[in-house]
């Protein structure tokens, strides 16, 4: 804002007799109050991307990365606590399995697991077969397991078609022969190939 000059002139007397001749116009006033503030104008747009930031130091020497991980591994243990605590996780091995409570065909499992970032309880030895068991118990509801037939009937293989390390049929089984693809556990832990169309509670691992 540009600052005004004001002329004043002091008059020694003032004539009173009649109006003389008009004045020159006077000076400008002064400048208003600014006005209220505009409204937001819009968005601009995205910048270039900045020069690369300076070299930082390898994680497993950097202290204080390594002060925030202890941080966050002692919150996640805390968490991991409460859960198990309430009964809404068990632990085995480094797996974390759980259910939903609910009971849907095969396919239905499958995307239930992975919607929640993990996968259909598989279990890979008789550690986790007995934790997986115990939600079957608790539940009194048989369980698909992540395993299925091969192409080969009667053979059965992990989703991702590896054979199988560790089995716990139940006696006779698997007998459905090509036609029982899935594998459901029972209430005693072993496992009985079966149609993937019915009804199994969820358990998925993490
Ligand atoms: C019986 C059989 C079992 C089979 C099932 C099918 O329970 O013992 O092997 O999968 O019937 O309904
Ligand atoms: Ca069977």
């Amino acid at each position: 804002m540009h600052q005004l000059k004001i002329n004043v002139v002091c008059f020694s007397f003032v004539c009173c007799s009649s109006p003389g001749p008009q004045g020159k116009p006077g000076l400008p006033g002064r400048d208003g109050l600014p006005g209220m503030k505009g409204p937001q104008g819009e968005k601009g747009n995205k910048g270039e991307r900045g020069e690369p930031g300076p070299q930082g130091l390898s994680a497993s020497v950097d202290l204080e990365l390594q002060e925030s991980l202890q941080v966050l591994k002692h919150r996640i243990t805390k968490l991991e606590g409460v859960l198990t605590l309430e009964g809404k996780i068990t632990e085995v091995g480094g797996k974390i399995l759980a259910t939903n409570g609910k009971e849907v065909n095969f396919e239905t499992t499958l995307k239930a697991c992975e919607h929640a970032g993990g996968s259909i309880a598989t279990p890979k030895n008789q550690e986790e077969n007995n934790a997986i068991l115990d939600i079957v118990k608790q539940f009194n509801r048989y369980a698909y397991l992540g395993i299925r037939e091969s192409d080969v009937p009667g053979e059965f293989q992990y989703l991702d078609g590896k054979p199988l390390t560790y089995i716990n049929w139940y006696a006779s089984e698997p007998n459905g022969k090509g036609g029982e693809n899935c594998v459901e556990m029972y209430t005693d832990g072993g496992w009985n190939d079966r149609k993937c169309d019915q009804n199994r509670l969820t358990i998925c691992e993490f």
